[in-house]
């Protein structure tokens, strides 16, 4: 349920390629502080959908999970994500979390599909070193192929997030911040806990996460037809691809059981007009920083 004290924090034009549709929209953005409110329609279309796919299909997706992703990218190649160019203007860390001006920045753009998100950085700001990984060996081979791509500036890497050690290919404690950009959302919820786990160990003290994935009765949720829910918040998608639509409070219990500290964490309303349907429709995401504390609390 909603709670009537919703602030809207901030408004902008933002402009993205709706992954459901491919549909090209156009929105403003509210920063909101709890779930939107949903319609009589909307609450009964959710909690009628009671039946879950069988374990058996359930453990054929979890096994088939890379393969999958790497077929999505076989199909759609480098054309199904736009360019993430809001990212410097939505986590001022990108730009601001250096101790001294002429200092290198390190990322890790973790889950990093075709490169969608490192690139605009990159052609940013000169200063920055990139880690990225994916799952797909397919998305990682687009991101070394693009031509902003260069082993001084970038290390692209296989790897599945939830059983591949990062520190194999980069080195403990040294990223100031990594991003998890539509990422998490991809990957079983029982599994979650171990990327932020192994995203810690690569981490700073200090260092910073900055997240921003599908939120609480996001369009695309609503949109599922019966027969795609895998659990509470979770569905698959046709091409067997998976998204889990995040609440605040399960990704900030999330973070603070890998041993992160929360420094924001808010939903982000978009109404976008869909063109090609004719309708205004909810997008909803969330947006949130954590960071991994330079002194940790001993348990
Ligand atoms: C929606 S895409 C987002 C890509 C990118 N972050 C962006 O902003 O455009 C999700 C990505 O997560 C990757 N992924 C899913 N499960 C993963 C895992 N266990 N380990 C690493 N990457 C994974 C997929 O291959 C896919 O490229």
């Amino acid at each position: 349920m909603a709670l009537m004290t919703n602030e809207k924090c901030k408004v902008e034009d933002i402009e993205e390629v709706e992954p459901e549709t491919k549909v090209e929209s156009r929105g403003r953005e509210t920063k909101l502080c709890s779930v939107r409110d949903l319609t009589p329609e909307e609450r009964d279309r959710l909690s009628s959908e009671r039946t879950l796919v069988s374990d058996f299909k359930q453990i054929k997706l979890e096994k088939e999970a890379q393969k999958n992703w790497d077929l999505f990218y076989k199909r759609n190649t480098t054309n199904f994500f736009k360019d993430r160019h809001w990212t410097t203007r939505e986590f001022e860390e990108l730009k601001a979390c250096r101790e001294f001006e002429s200092q290198k920045l390190i990322l890790l753009e973790a889950g990093c599909g075709v490169g969608n998100c490192i690139f605009p950085l990159l052609e940013d700001d000169l200063n920055i070193f990139v880690y990225a990984c994916d799952f797909s060996p397919r998305a990682v081979d687009f991101v070394k192929e693009n031509p902003l791509y260069c082993t001084e500036r970038c290390c692209a890497f296989q790897c599945d997030l939830t059983r591949d050690d990062l520190m194999e290919n980069v080195p403990e404690g040294s990223v100031d911040v990594v991003t998890l950009i539509f990422v998490l959302s991809a990957i079983h919820p029982d599994k979650m806990k171990l990327v932020l786990e192994n995203i810690s160990k690569v981490l700073k003290p200090g260092g910073v996460v900055l997240f921003r994935d599908y939120g609480m009765y996001d369009h695309a949720m609503l949109r599922f037809k019966s027969g795609n829910k895998l659990g509470e918040n979770f569905y698959v998608r046709q091409d067997g691809t998976r998204s889990y639509f995040f609440s605040k409070e399960f990704l900030a219990k999330l973070f603070l059981e890998a041993g992160f500290d929360l420094v924001s964490n808010e939903y982000v309303l978009r109404e976008t007009v869909n063109k090609k349907e004719g309708l205004c429709v909810p997008r909803v995401f969330l947006q949130s920083k954590f960071i991994r504390p330079a002194h940790p609390q001993s348990s």
